[in-house]
């Protein structure tokens, strides 16, 4: 299995530290399952103050982000490594859901270009992204959480990456419905029961209600994940 790879692009690096570097995501840098580079786009600027945003042609507020120091940093990366995409987070991209993060799981080199506050020059988008993703119907100051988002998402899917009790197979969403609801010790907290079954020892009586609690959940929570008839809409895959 060859190592993935995600090249983060962003003004702000700092953001992208603590989200990166902690619990399965730090443990899949470990293990070789991923290899996340974050680059400082200033690094990058030609100008001697590391500027990197100009004044809009068009007057009007804020900065927009230049399309030199952009250009340079993924022509630095694309000489190294063919790219299967070059993202941007931008909040009018697609929108990101459980889909396209196991698509992006099966590539291997990922460039993610984080959207500043006020805009990038369009020539940017233009010419040198491949696909545009948002992480909701929401405006943030910038798209570093939202590739902080997508970057976790991912790379716990990746093999390895989890051991086998927390494995992405059983997570939300990957069959169209909700988890069931878990319960851990002790089994009566201030009368507030554990479901019987569930202390039962049987194990086809627990996979029924387990099925059947993630239908009811799913039914009561997220009625949009089922069709008419309260099926499973189609896979995620
Ligand atoms: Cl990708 N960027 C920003 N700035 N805001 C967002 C977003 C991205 N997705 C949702 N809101």
């Amino acid at each position: 299995m060859k190592i993935m790879r995600i090249d983060i692009i962003s003004v702000l690096p700092e953001l992208l530290e603590s989200p990166l570097n902690h619990s399965i995501i730090q443990r899949a840098k470990s293990a070789g399952v991923v290899d996340i580079e974050i680059h400082n786009l200033r690094d990058f600027s030609l100008d001697k103050h590391r500027k990197v945003d100009d004044y809009p042609f068009s007057g009007g507020a804020g900065m927009v982000l230049q399309v030199e120091p952009v250009d340079r940093v993924i022509q630095y990366l694309k000489k190294q490594r063919n790219y299967d995409e070059v993202i941007f987070t931008t909040p009018d991209g697609r929108k990101f859901d459980q889909k396209l993060a196991n698509r992006f799981s099966t590539l291997q080199n990922l460039i993610i270009l984080c959207g500043h506050y006020k805009g990038v020059d369009q020539r940017i988008r233009d010419h040198l992204i491949t696909m545009e993703v948002s992480i909701g119907d929401y405006v943030m100051t910038g798209g570093e959480l939202a590739a902080a988002v997508i970057t976790d998402s991912v790379v716990r899917l990746l093999p390895g990456a989890m051991s086998d009790e927390s494995s992405a197979l059983n997570d939300s969403f990957q069959d169209g419905l909700l988890s069931p609801a878990v319960y851990t010790r002790p089994a009566d907290y201030k009368g507030w029961k554990v479901p019987d079954i569930l202390l039962s020892g049987d194990a086809k009586m627990i996979e029924e209600w387990k099925m059947n609690n993630a239908i009811l959940r799913t039914k009561k929570l997220r009625p949009d994940l089922l069709n008419e008839e309260g099926e499973e809409e189609e896979g995620m895959t």
